[in-house]
């Protein structure tokens, strides 16, 4: 199962039918048996750092909560966010901190952060009734684990465990101890588009050459993908070196050098994306871009690498030692764990995205993006998303992204049309996505 496979694999079969977008069979599939059998991030760790606090998530129509019940990183409790007497939503924040009863505030009934019923208002009321039953009026718990910093509920009580459902991706990017990176900015967007659109963008590098157009010409590149288990990666190999534009002007220029190329890749990530490249990289890099021009691709590199631990420290942030050459080079480009949470590590930190699906439109998704970096201790990051409404509103906010979401409302409209059949996955670059859709497909069936 947790064996790669290539792109040989799908060869044979790269169609997917459009159906698997638009068939309202399909849409109710995912909701019965796709969301409440899959792991699913809920949030960052340090949000729920002091005992009590807590995160609301939601899963399509079940309300979840997250709460710190204990100092140990384990002490963690998950259960549903609704109040057993009539149902509604207990707690309306999205996050916060809790008292050690959480009070309904419908009528009053009182639950402990494990969902025990603690007390109902006017309780005498139902002396002598065989069907009030405290031990039978406990919230239901949900499991929860932790991988890389992040938090994760599953609603099914019989799924395989997070650490080996997570296994292949945790053996790559485990030596990048994501768990000690800190939110450099955090978007959530409420976007309108399907949520798999959005994963599927993201889950490929064989669009870059063409959509990205603003600061490095990826055309010459490719991104072979591969899938891990129910996981997909990709990894970028470049075929020969960037052009790119000369900052601050409308001048393109082909890098001569292996450190002219990195530096402008780099250079384009840190300006335009504000992830992957925070500012130990790019100090780096514009350190190596001063290199000899006859310094040899491996001694670029080995420079490169030594000068970002060096830059990292400087700051006071840590730099993890397990994080070598191999383990960086091997990682990969893009992680995306089924089914909806993407990770691109980078010697910086992080680029992670997930997309979770609207209860009330199919056509719309939260997302959030978070790019993450190595910080001091004492570090202030965002403690909330910047919130924005739709793509337009996040205009100005990041050249990079922006350039992919132009492609997304464009593509959930056409994928609905008479004039489409269904899409034609490349078996190399999109083999990752054929993937997923093997997946979704297993979980969910095949609609009509
Ligand atoms: S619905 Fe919660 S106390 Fe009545
Ligand atoms: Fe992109």
């Amino acid at each position: 199962m947790n064996k790669p496979h290539g792109r040989d694999t799908f060869k044979a079969d790269i169609f997917v039918p459009a159906n698997r977008w638009t068939s309202p069979e399909r849409d109710a599939a995912e909701r019965e048996r796709l969301w409440p059998k899959t792991w699913q991030m809920v949030c960052r760790e340090d949000r729920i750092a002091g005992v009590g606090s807590f995160v609301a998530h939601q899963i399509l129509d079940d309300p979840v909560l997250v709460i710190r019940t204990g100092d140990a990183p384990d002490d963690l409790s998950a259960i549903y966010n609704v109040c057993q007497h009539r149902g509604r939503r207990l707690v309306d924040r999205k996050s916060g901190t809790l008292g050690h009863e959480i009070p309904c505030r419908f009528h009053g009934w009182r639950y402990g952060w494990d969902g025990a019923l603690k007390s109902a208002t006017d309780e005498e009321d139902w002396e002598g009734c065989p069907a009030f039953d405290k031990s039978n009026l406990s919230i239901p718990q949900i499991r929860v684990g932790r991988w890389g910093g992040f938090v994760f509920v599953n609603l099914d009580a019989d799924a395989e465990p997070l650490d080996s459902w997570l296994a292949p991706v945790a053996a790559a990017l485990d030596p990048f101890h994501l768990e000690d990176c800190k939110p450099h900015f955090w978007a959530q967007i409420h976007a309108p588009i399907n949520w798999k659109v959005f994963a599927e963008a993201f889950n490929e590098g064989y669009h870059a050459g063409e959509t990205h157009k603003i600061g490095v010409n990826y055309r010459g590149g490719t991104s072979p993908g591969v899938a891990y288990g129910p996981h997909g990666m990709f990894f970028s190999e470049g075929r020969g070196f960037s052009e790119y534009k000369v900052r601050g002007g409308n001048r393109w220029k082909l890098a001569e050098t292996f450190q002219e190329h990195l530096w402008a890749n780099m250079a384009h990530q840190y300006d335009t994306l504000f992830a992957l490249t925070l500012d130990p990289t790019m100090k780096a890099a514009d350190k190596i871009r001063e290199l000899p021009s006859d310094t040899p691709p491996e001694q670029v590199m080995a420079d490169f690498y030594g000068s970002i631990i060096e830059e990292t420290e400087k700051t006071g942030a840590k730099f993890p030692r397990d994080l070598t050459v191999e383990a960086w080079t091997g990682a990969g480009t893009d992680w995306h764990i089924f089914p909806n949470t993407i990770i691109l590590p980078s010697l910086d930190g992080a680029l992670v995205y997930r997309a979770v699906p609207d209860p009330k439109d199919r056509d719309s998704c939260f997302v959030d993006i978070w790019s993450l970096g190595r910080f001091p201790e004492v570090y202030e990051g965002p403690a909330e998303p910047s919130a924005f409404v739709g793509f337009e509103s996040f205009k100005g906010n990041n050249p990079f992204l922006e350039e992919d979401f132009e492609n997304m409302e464009a593509v959930n409209e056409g994928i609905k049309s008479r004039g489409f059949k269904g899409a034609t996955f490349n078996p190399s670059q999109e083999a990752q996505i054929r993937h997923f859709h093997t997946m979704l497909d297993k979980y969910c069936g095949t609609p009509e």
